[in-house]
């Protein structure tokens, strides 16, 4: 029988200020999963959060975008929110932009991860949450899990795997989406995906099978609303083994901590950086921003872990690099390239800043501007 997994997510409120999650969020979510769980609507679930993200994570039989699972989850970032609203937690109810659900959770704010698969004889699957960045974060480890020999010794030497893959990539502007397969077009793919800010990894499938390996959140939080309201905090779910990446090949491009935007009120760039559960709490300027790893094994739909994946002193290189690299970015201030491009301020505060300056500006002879350079202002 066919089997969904479906990572749903959303800041319905934050402990203390964007830092974390309270306990009772979590535990009202587990109550609510659990009684979904009795009535036969859930397999198994799991609650977990990043950041001051709270995650669900259910399997069933219900396939993507099913109307009751997205409205469970709606129902139980609701009724969280009402708890937030209670002990005054920061934020609360930051991710549900629209008032009443509407068949759907797409859309609505909170950030959506699902596939439909047919449980292999062994499954491990790698979620992956994030707290502090945006949708497009998983492109670079995405990219290297599933295209980069450099990364994955799979591609060389697994004939499972030698064919290679198919990204399909999201335009968050347009709404269109593109399919391309690597490793023949790999150049191609990275003319889009190296420009994280509009252009986001949905699906990966493999070539020899057609089967789906990973897929991740796309929602961008500020073209949803039309202004700032938080980051959107991405996930994204990625199977392992046999005709995919191994599971310690899957966790290899974390050792990198590239740099993305987001951190402190959305407006900067820093190092992604892969913690412990327990250490997914970012304190200093917001941030770093942090990526937690939970593996599972699924076993007839039932989630057989969550083992912490980053829990390992492997991955302490990765993090002191981290520290490193925050300290440098932390120096220039208000500086570019830490604070992010004009371009993507625009979803900030700061044009209500500009415009109260905008008659302070006096116009200089012979310093006329372009149609063209007038449009980026
Ligand atoms: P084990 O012998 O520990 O199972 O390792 C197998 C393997 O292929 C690791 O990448
Ligand atoms: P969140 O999206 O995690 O709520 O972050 C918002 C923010 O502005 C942090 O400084
Ligand atoms: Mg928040
Ligand atoms: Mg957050
Ligand atoms: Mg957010």
């Amino acid at each position: 029988a066919e089997l969904t997994i479906s990572c749903i997510k959303a800041d319905v409120g934050g402990f203390v200020g964007h830092s974390a999650i309270h306990p009772a969020l979590k535990d009202e979510a587990g109550r609510q999963l659990e009684i979904a769980r009795r009535h036969g609507l859930l397999i198994d679930f799991h609650v977990t959060a990043c950041g001051d993200d709270l995650g669900l994570l259910m399997t069933h039989r219900l396939g993507v975008d099913n109307h009751d699972i997205h409205r469970l989850a709606w129902d139980v970032f609701d009724i969280c929110t009402r708890v937030a609203k209670e002990l005054k937690l920061y934020g609360a109810g930051q991710d549900l932009l629209k008032d009443a659900f509407s068949g759907n959770v797409r859309g609505m704010g909170p950030g959506i991860a699902e596939m439909t698969i047919v449980e292999r004889l062994s499954e491990p699957i790698i979620v992956f949450f994030a707290d502090k960045t945006s949708a497009g974060a998983w492109n670079l480890p995405l990219f290297r899990m599933f295209a980069d020999p450099f990364n994955t010794a799979g591609l060389v030497i697994s004939p499972a795997m030698h064919e290679g893959f198919r990204f399909r990539v999201l335009d968050v502007r347009k709404g269109e989406t593109i399919t391309l397969s690597t490793p023949e077009e790999m150049y191609d793919l990275l003319v889009f995906i190296g420009a994280p800010g509009r252009y986001v990894v949905e699906s990966i499938t493999a070539k020899s099978t057609g089967v789906i390996g990973a897929v991740s959140s796309t929602q961008r939080l500020a073209l949803i609303a039309g202004r700032y309201v938080g980051k959107d905090d991405p996930v994204c779910i990625v199977r392992a083994q046999g005709e995919f990446p191994a599971v310690g090949e899957v966790l290899e491009p974390f050792t990198m901590p590239h740099i993305v935007e987001g951190w402190m009120r959305g407006s900067h760039y820093g190092p992604l950086m892969p913690c412990r559960i327990g250490d997914a709490h970012p304190g200093r300027f917001d941030g770093p921003p942090r990526v937690i790893a939970l593996g599972f094994q699924i076993a007839e739909g039932r989630l057989i872990g969550p083992r912490d994946m980053f829990d390992d002193p492997s991955f302490d290189e990765a993090r002191r690099l981290c520290n490193v690299i925050a300290d440098h970015l932390r120096r220039h201030g208000p500086f570019e390239p830490h604070r992010l491009p004009m371009e993507e301020m625009e979803y900030t505060t700061l044009p209500e800043v500009m415009k109260k300056l905008a008659d302070r500006w006096q116009p200089v002879n012979g310093h006329a501007v372009s149609p063209e350079q007038v449009a980026y202002q």
